[in-house]
């Protein structure tokens, strides 16, 4: 297995702040975002992690992360050349990936739940990773029949449930050619709900609860809420 971050994007939502740097080295309290996904999959047991990001940002995230070293883990650097969505920004890293399974995470979200276990028993196909929000037309929503997941819309404006499907994700090795199959979205993005569609077709995609607090910080208030929640955490932590 091996763990990726985005930091692609132009961070349009969070601009002036993302004017001069990247969205995911923004501060969440007391640390720059992006520490949060490395522990996220260090924590997953995956010590093997490539960040891709814009050409602008790529000298300052080897400026604060090296080699990883400090977080238990192996850190490599590529580049997107142009922003056309997650999807593309995968698949961007598959030759570090070279053949193995992947765990992605969005470099804004923020998870503390442990998914080794997940990651252990993860036999191919796909997991997505769920949490109960308020406002899920913001997301992809999973669509329910029973128990099953039959299709994933992406910021629905009449979501069909009401979970996001967090910025997570476990897949095998298909995912390089189910991404080389889609074409841009409406908003000219290659879809990372358009590549979960596709296991869903193909009856592979499984999904699991986050238990722990999550966050998604790319907009001006969700990154001050994440803020406060991981102050509120930290301190809690710190008083015990
Ligand atoms: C992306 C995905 C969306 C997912 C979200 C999680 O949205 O497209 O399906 O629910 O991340 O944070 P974005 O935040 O890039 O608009």
């Amino acid at each position: 297995m091996k763990g990726v971050i985005l930091a692609g994007g132009k961070g349009t939502r969070l601009s002036p702040l993302t004017k001069a740097t990247n969205k995911i080295l923004l501060p969440v309290y007391d640390r720059p975002m992006v520490y949060y996904p490395i522990e996220t999959i260090v924590r997953a047991g995956v010590h093997s992690i490539i960040i891709v990001s814009a050409k602008e940002h790529a000298g300052n995230f080897i400026n604060l992360l090296g080699s990883g070293k400090e977080f238990g883990a192996k850190i490599e650097y590529t580049v997107q050349d142009e922003p056309k969505g997650v999807a593309q920004a995968l698949s961007v890293a598959r030759d570090f990936v070279d053949g193995d399974d992947v765990l992605l995470n969005l470099g804004d979200n923020i998870v503390l739940d442990d998914i080794s276990k997940d990651v252990r028993s993860f036999t191919g196909g796909a997991m997505v990773f769920l949490k109960k929000v308020k406002n899920p037309s913001a997301f992809g929503v999973p669509v329910f029949n029973g128990k099953k997941i039959i299709a994933i819309e992406e910021k629905p404006k009449n979501p069909k449930s009401s979970y996001a499907v967090t910025g997570l994700y476990l897949y095998d090795n298909t995912v390089f050619d189910k991404i080389k199959r889609l074409k841009p979205s409406a908003r000219g993005e290659i879809e990372i709900t358009d590549v979960n569609n596709l296991y869903i077709n193909e009856g592979t995609l499984r999904y699991s609860f986050l238990k722990k607090e999550w966050s998604d910080a790319g907009t001006f208030d969700s990154l001050f809420e994440t803020s406060e929640m991981m102050r509120r955490i930290i301190n809690a932590k710190r008083r015990r």
